[in-house]
């Protein structure tokens, strides 16, 4: 949430600051600005709206400065305003700050602050911090150590800090410098030739280097145009790690598609070929994960799994459960790591503890993985961005290798995480009683997995036609069982999520329960109705629907057949293997969403009051 990008070196800083928020706008699009030192002053251009409406602003200013940080912002505390908009300047004009996370302590020293004469012009939490830089630095200007006095001021104010931050900070006495520092919101350094970039993720430094230093909480990053050193808050020395990044900025682009959500839709054949690639066992029976650092002896005591996770990537989790449990038999949990993180879960000594996050930085997220770790069990993770927060502190994990993923609701990383949670469910099947041939199978199964969900995209141009039919309404249930159940869970959020319609998932036979008195012609059902033998029964729960002059939309498997009337639309997916289903039935439930909300005229890749990555709680 919120993307920052701090630039320093020799070029306009301006340019390079407002390309890379237009690369980060998907982490939070309600305001923007950007701030530049020059002339010896730190001159802000900041505006409501989106980082189009900054980048007009931004040229009726004379900006020619070569240091200069720039923020797209999802609101927490205080309106969607010009004022609240980032960069925040201290009252006397000596510091100009970008953060994103939450300084839950903020209206204590905001009283302090406001007994020694600083003055506030916004509502957030942000300016305080700034004010407090700035008060640390009143007390005692710039010596002979100007650079390093930049470092204690920040240091200093951050030890009053309660709550999360990644913040860039530029200081009016400091040219050519700037000063970032971390707690459980990302930054990432990029080291360019002769320049040096920091933002919260990759995409935005990606056009101009790939040699990336990720940043760890409570370390602070001093810049110069010539060098960059980091200490810890605790004042120790870091010796810095540079990685290179391995997708390109091209990863990062849209291509010919009309929205990002719909280029990673088309894109997860090639997902899911990346996700698989080099991770079956050579005699095709089994998966291989090479940084999972758990034995295959330590795996066969294991009793009990327990995953956690948030929104989309919680209902990939519910997959796997149904996977592991089926193949695999052993029991296995599902929590939201929201709750789970609060609740005093008991765990047990042979329980193994996953999280699935596909931006590593969900803070709910990462919170369930420290806690699990303070309890004192292995904590893996399943995650897509390399060197995410989550990825370092996992004691081991799977990366999903999907590339960035800029749509803010998420597809392409849904359907690797559900291939990831049917590679780990076949492993410890075959740790256990799983045969060889039923290993060869499935492992088969999952290579077919690309062109089976390559087929199920042909059908893109009937789902259009359907969501043109269907955009007008103000309800929608999606109903599926055993592990579709979990996928009209999803095609519930990605309905709601993108085009505003209310839509509830259920399993099909609880729907009359309860939420069979919402139907009515007013309000379609989506089912999902794979062959098997649930099949006839599904079928059952249509007739329900249909008896109560419901519109029926019903995703089939080739093979099927409905009796005649029963629903209004009828869209055939490939049959296939169980582990693989849930990936080719993701499709039609993504094409219906993105098709319906295009139709209605929304904001696809920025839905409202969204932000991809939540690293607020
Ligand atoms: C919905 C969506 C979100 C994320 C959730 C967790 O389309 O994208 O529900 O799945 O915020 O995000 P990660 O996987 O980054 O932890």
């Amino acid at each position: 949430m919120c993307g920052i990008v701090g630039y320093v070196g020799k070029q306009r800083a301006v340019s390079i600051i407002i390309e890379g928020l237009k690369r980060l706008e998907y982490r939070g699009y309600d305001s923007a600005g950007v701030c530049v030192l020059q002339g010896g002053q730190l001159d802000v251009a900041k505006k409501a709206g989106r980082v189009e409406v900054l980048a007009k602003e931004a040229a009726r200013h004379r900006f020619n400065g070569t240091t200069g940080i720039g923020h797209t912002r999802w609101a927490t505390h205080g309106g969607v305003t010009d004022a609240n908009a980032h960069p925040h300047v201290s009252s006397d004009g000596k510091f100009a700050l970008i953060h994103n996370g939450v300084i839950e302590n903020y209206s204590q020293m905001k009283q302090f602050l406001v007994g020694k004469g600083y003055t506030f012009a916004s509502e957030t939490d942000t300016e305080v911090l700034c004010n407090l830089i700035a008060y640390h630095y009143a007390k005692e200007p710039v010596g002979q150590n100007g650079g390093s006095r930049f470092v204690e001021c920040v240091r200093k104010s951050l030890q009053h800090v309660e709550g999360t931050y990644g913040i860039v900070v530029l200081g009016v006495d400091f040219p050519g410098e700037m000063v970032a520092a971390r707690k459980a919101s990302p930054l990432i350094l990029g080291v360019g030739d002769g320049e040096y970039i920091i933002a919260s993720d990759a995409s935005a430094l990606v056009s101009r280097t790939q040699n990336v230093v990720y940043l760890k909480d409570g370390e602070i990053v001093h810049i110069t145009p010539a060098a960059f050193s980091i200490t810890t808050l605790d004042q120790e020395d870091v010796s810095p790690v540079v990685d290179r990044i391995t997708w390109s900025v091209a990863d990062a682009d849209m291509g010919d598609y009309a929205h990002f959500m719909e280029k990673e839709i088309f894109e997860q054949p090639q997902a899911l070929e990346n996700t698989m690639r080099g991770r079956f066992s050579e005699d095709g029976s089994t998966a291989n994960f090479g940084g999972l650092n758990i034995t295959a002896a330590e795996l066969r005591q294991i009793d009990r799994f327990l995953f956690c996770a948030c929104g989309t990537a919680w209902h990939a989790c519910l997959v796997t459960e149904h996977l592991i449990e089926r193949f695999a038999r052993i029991p296995c949990e599902v929590d939201y790591a929201s709750e789970f993180r609060y609740r005093n879960t008991p765990l047990h000594s042979n329980t193994l503890f996953f999280v699935i996050s596909q931006s590593g930085e969900t803070i709910d997220t990462l919170a369930a993985l420290r806690e699990a770790k303070r309890k004192g069990y292995k904590a893996l993770a399943i995650n897509n961005v390399v060197g995410s927060t989550i990825a370092r502190e996992a004691d081991g994990g799977i990366y999903q290798h999907v590339g960035p993923e800029i749509g803010v609701a998420s597809t392409k990383a849904f359907t690797s995480q559900l291939m990831v949670g049917a590679m780990v469910a076949l492993y410890v099947a075959r740790l256990r009683d799983m045969s060889f041939s039923d290993g060869v199978q499935y492992v088969k199964a999952l290579k077919g997995a690309p062109a089976l969900v390559r087929k199920a995209l042909e059908q893109a141009p009937h789902i259009r036609a359907i969501a043109k039919r269907f955009a007008g309404y103000h309800d929608m249930l999606f109903l599926g069982r055993l592990s579709l159940f979990p996928l009209a869970l999803e095609g519930a959020l990605k309905l709601k999520e993108i085009s505003y319609i209310h839509a509830e998932g259920y399993p099909a036979a609880e729907m009359k329960h309860g939420p069979i008195a919402l139907i009515s012609e007013k309000c379609p059902s989506v089912f999902f109705a794979p062959a098997g033998e649930i099949f006839p029964k599904i079928v059952s729960s249509m007739q329900e629907i249909k008896a109560r002059k419901g519109p029926v939309i019903a995703i089939i498997t080739e093979g099927c057949e409905l009796p005649p009337g029963l629903a209004d639309e009828v869209i055939t997916i490939p049959d296939c293997h169980e582990a693989v289903l849930p990936m080719v039935a993701a499709i039609p439930i993504q094409l219906l969403s993105y098709y319906i909300a295009v139709e209605r005229g929304c904001d696809v890749d920025k839905p409202r009051n969204l932000a991809k990555s939540v690293t607020v709680e």
